[in-house]
C-alpha cells in the first residue's frame, strides 16, 4: 500500500511541474504531512501488534510452564501418598508381629508382686465362689461376618435382648437421644425400614454406645450425666432403679470411641460395665452389677489399655478388648482379661476380625446366639465367634 502511494504522488508531482503554484506547494505539504502521520500511526499500530503479539507468546509459556510444574506435582503427590498408604500397611505388620513376639510383661519387684498375687488369688477364690465356675469358656476366633443393614448415624449401636425366647431388636442411632427404635425380629429389622419400627420414647436421653437390654429393662447411661446409669422399664418406660458409679466418666472407656463413657455388657454370668479410670492409669475396669438392684457386686481393675481400644465385650466372665487405629483399619483383639484368672493375655494370640476397613462403636455380645452384634462405620454387623472349653485354650 505504501508503495502505491508514494508512486501516485511522484507521479502528480511529475505532472504538476510547469503549472506549479503556492496553491499547489500547499497541498504538497499537506500530502506529506498526512503520510507522514499515517506512517507513524502504521508504526505505533505495528508496535501495538509486536507488543501484544509478545504478551500472548509470554503468557502461554507462564501457563504452558505452570501446567507442566503442576503434572509435576500432581504426581509427586500421588507417589507420597502411595508412599503413605505403603508405609503404614509395612508399619500395621511389623507392630501385629512385634506385639505377638514380644511378652509386655514390666519388670516389677519380685517380692511385691508375688503379695499382690497371693492377695489377688484369694480376691479370686471369694469371687469363684459367690460367681460360680459353670462358666467355663472361651473366645478363640472370630470367623465370619454378615452385614445386614446399613442404617442410621456413623456413631450407634445395636444389640438383640439376650432374654430367653426373646427376638427382639434394639436400634440405638447416634451418640445421644431419648428414643430406641424396637423391631420385632431380626427379619423386620433387615428387611423393614426405620421408620416401621416401634419407637420407645425414654423418661431420660441415653448417652454413647454401651446400652444393654435385660429382661424386659433398658440399661442405659443416662445423658448429660457423667456416671448415672438407669434401668427402665420397656413397657411402661417408668425408671425401676438407678446408680452412680463412682470413678467413671472423666475419660472415654475406649479412645477411639469418645462418646462412651460407660459401655454395659451381658454374658453368661450376668450385668457388666466396661470402663476407664484415670486413677487407674487409664486401664479399663470392669464392674459386675447386680441387675435386679442395680448396686456393684465386685470391680476388677484389668490390664488392658483404653489406648487404641474402639470396643470390648464380655465372655463367660472375660474381658476381650478390640483395638484398632484412629483412621480404622482391621480390628483385633490384643487384650484378654479373666476374672478367674484361668486364661491370660500374654498367652493368648491377638484374635483378627474378618478383613474389613472397620471402625467399631459398639460390639454386644449375645450370650444363646454365640454372636457379636456390632455397629461397624454405620453398618449393622454380625459375627459369629469360636468358643472352646478354657481347658482346651
Ligand atoms: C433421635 O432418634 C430418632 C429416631 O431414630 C431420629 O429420627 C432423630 O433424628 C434422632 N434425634 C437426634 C437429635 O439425633
Ligand atoms: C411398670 O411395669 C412393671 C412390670 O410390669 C411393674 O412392676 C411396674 O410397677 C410398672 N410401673 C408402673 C409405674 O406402672
Amino acid at each position: 500500500m505504501y508503495t502505491w502511494m508514494w508512486t501516485l504522488l511522484v507521479l502528480s508531482l511529475g505532472l504538476g511541474h510547469a503549472q506549479r503554484s503556492t496553491q499547489e506547494a500547499f497541498m504538497m505539504q499537506y500530502f506529506e504531512r498526512r503520510i507522514a502521520q499515517l506512517e507513524e500511526r502504521l508504526i505505533k499500530c505495528e508496535q501495538n501488534t509486536q507488543q501484544v503479539d509478545q504478551k500472548i507468546y509470554d503468557l502461554s509459556t507462564k501457563v504452558r510452564g505452570q501446567l507442566a510444574s503442576m503434572e509435576v506435582h500432581r504426581t509427586e503427590v500421588k507417589t507420597q501418598v502411595d508412599n503413605v498408604a505403603m508405609r503404614m500397611e509395612r508399619v500395621e505388620r511389623d507392630v501385629e508381629y512385634l506385639e505377638n513376639k514380644t511378652p509386655n510383661q514390666p519388670h516389677i519387684e519380685v517380692e511385691e508382686a508375688l503379695m499382690e498375687q497371693q492377695m489377688k488369688d484369694t480376691q479370686k477364690k471369694i469371687v469363684k465362689i459367690t460367681l460360680g465356675t459353670d462358666c467355663n469358656i472361651a473366645l478363640t476366633g472370630v470367623k465370619s461376618l454378615k452385614i445386614v443393614k446399613k442404617a442410621g448415624d456413623v456413631y450407634g449401636s445395636w444389640l438383640k435382648d439376650p432374654t430367653k425366647g426373646s427376638a427382639k431388636i434394639y436400634f440405638f442411632s447416634g451418640n445421644k437421644n431419648n428414643t430406641v427404635l424396637e423391631f420385632k425380629s431380626l427379619k423386620t429389622f433387615t428387611e423393614g425400614r426405620l421408620a416401621q419400627a416401634h419407637p420407645i420414647q425414654l423418661p431420660f436421653p441415653w448417652q454413647g454406645t454401651g446400652h444393654v437390654v435385660y429382661n424386659g429393662f433398658l440399661y442405659y447411661h443416662r445423658a448429660d450425666t457423667p456416671n448415672q446409669i438407669l434401668k427402665v422399664h420397656l413397657l411402661n418406660r417408668t425408671v425401676a432403679d438407678s446408680m452412680l458409679l463412682p470413678g467413671v466418666g472423666r475419660l472415654p472407656t475406649y479412645a477411639l470411641t469418645t462418646h462412651t463413657f460407660l459401655d454395659l455388657a451381658v454374658d453368661e454370668l450376668g450385668l457388666w460395665v466396661i470402663y476407664s479410670d484415670p486413677e487407674f492409669g487409664g486401664n479399663l475396669v470392669i464392674t459386675k452389677l447386680d441387675k435386679s438392684s442395680l448396686a456393684v457386686e465386685h470391680t476388677w481393675d484389668t490390664t488392658c489399655t483404653s489406648r487404641d481400644a474402639e470396643s470390648a465385650f464380655m465372655i463367660c466372665g472375660t474381658l476381650y478388648v478390640v483395638y484398632n487405629s484412629r483412621y480404622g483399619g482391621r480390628s483385633s483383639i490384643q487384650c484378654l482379661y479373666d476374672i478367674h484368672d484361668t486364661i491370660h493375655s500374654e498367652e493368648s494370640p491377638v484374635l483378627f476380625f474378618p478383613k474389613r476397613y472397620t471402625n467399631h462403636y459398639s460390639m454386644h455380645y449375645h450370650p444363646k446366639d454365640k454372636q457379636l452384634y456390632a455397629w461397624d462405620d454405620g453398618y449393622q454387623t454380625i459375627y459369629k465367634v469360636d468358643l472352646k472349653s478354657k481347658a482346651e485354650v
